[in-house]
């Protein structure tokens, strides 16, 4: 057998990153249980992919493991620290000293008082509600920016753990936080947030590595962010699945709060999430199809497209197929749900989709092909001798 070190050297180098393990994130629709999935639907020559709706980072992270330039967004700033502590950042930990600093009393404390005013009694207790914004105004104390998104990215992360059900949609965390039978079941609901923080911090550092490329996180609305980026040679693209209760504002309201530090918001009904929200067009009926038509206008330049959506969205698997096809080539890849846990509103029985769009063949006819056309009359005179 003739062993190829060439093939060998790339298998090798494919597989480097490997050893990093994602956090694992509790975050409606996450993909993290999918990615071998996704994997196979990826084209061998991709270098520089973009990870457009990227939520918990899942994907973007797969695109840092496999080497490529990765470039990853989401419109919740609370996702996009998640993305500059494990895309962006190449080496910056939290360490001892760090933590130091982050859990002492804070010297700027009384600008820092929105968690106990907004939600005491409703998502914490006063004396959780307090350690969150005195670590919050710690967080302003350290210089580096990438440090600042990584104690946000495990704060938030802890807070996750800690309410019962992972987000911040409903008023029972605190019912449930005194119920023994859901604390014999789930014992963080009654750990205080810090021990949560430094049991899950090392998971986080370990995640960090660099693959040797630029990789960039952002903020934006996608569809202000694509008419920026060039040279991209694959989108993935995970959108709200409109019509599917799938609220991510409404869900992880909290979170946004909490890195956001709002102070020209209201907060609005029982769960006190902050209005006005940001604006998506991808969420509700009336503006979906025209926002999917703006993203495809948008992507030409990117030649291939993955984008993950869900049999029970709307609009429909083939209305949106039709959609794409007229942009792309397309296969639709399907993978059901057996259990009820697929997130974003999936249910036992639906199917998670994924669209592989390719650019369009073009339509080449064979001499043969040609010629029998012409014997069979079908030839159509254009006029031309
Ligand atoms: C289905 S989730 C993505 C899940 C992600 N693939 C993961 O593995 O965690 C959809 C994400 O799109 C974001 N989003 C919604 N509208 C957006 C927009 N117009 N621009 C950028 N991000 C948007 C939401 O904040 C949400 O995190």
């Amino acid at each position: 057998m003739v062993v190829n070190i060439k093939n060998i050297k790339m298998l090798f180098e494919e597989y480097a990153y490997f050893n990093f393990q994602f956090p694992e994130p509790q975050y409606l629709g996450a993909k993290h249980t999918h990615l071998a999935w996704i994997k196979k639907f990826i084209p061998n020559n991709t270098k520089t992919a973009i990870d457009a709706f990227a939520g918990s980072q899942s994907v973007a992270f797969l695109f840092k493991q496999l080497g490529y330039k990765t470039i990853t967004n989401d419109f919740l700033n609370f996702n996009n620290q998640i993305g500059l502590a494990l895309i962006e950042n190449i080496d910056i930990k939290l360490n001892a000293e760090d933590l130091r600093l982050l859990f002492q009393p804070a010297k700027n404390k009384r600008e820092f008082e929105l968690i106990e005013n907004t939600f005491t009694n409703d998502f914490f207790e006063k004396a959780e509600a307090r350690f969150l914004d005195n670590f919050r105004a710690n967080v302003t104390m350290l210089e580096n920016p990438i440090k600042q998104a990584l104690a946000f990215a495990v704060m938030n992360r802890s807070m996750t753990r800690k309410i019962t059900m992972g987000h911040f949609g409903h008023t029972q965390a605190l019912v449930y936080a005194a119920d023994p039978e859901r604390i014999k079941r789930n014992r963080s609901l009654i750990r205080p947030l810090k021990d949560i923080f430094e049991e899950i911090l090392p998971i986080y550092n370990d995640a960090i590595f660099e693959n040797k490329k630029e990789n960039q996180s952002f903020n934006k609305n996608i569809l202000d962010l694509l008419p920026t980026v060039n040279h991209v040679d694959l989108a993935y693209f995970d959108p709200p699945y409109c019509d599917s209760h799938a609220d991510y504002q409404g869900f992880y309201h909290l979170l946004e709060t909490y890195t956001e530090y709002w102070k020209d918001k209201e907060f609005i009904n029982k769960i006190k999430r902050y209005n006005p929200q940001h604006v998506s067009g991808f969420d509700k009926k009336r503006d979906v199809i025209n926002s999917f038509k703006r993203l495809f206008e948008l992507s030409t330049e990117i030649p291939n497209w993955l984008i993950s959506y869900n049999n029970r969205s709307y609009p429909g698997i083939e209305e949106f197929e039709k959609l794409i096809l007229k942009y792309r080539d397309v296969k639709v890849e399907a993978k059901t749900y057996h259990k009820g846990r697929g997130g974003k509103g999936s249910v036992a029985g639906s199917q998670e989709i994924l669209f592989v769009c390719t650019p369009k063949k073009k339509h080449f006819m064979s001499v043969s092909h040609q010629q029998k056309i012409v014997n069979e009359g079908l030839y159509l005179n254009t006029g031309t001798p």
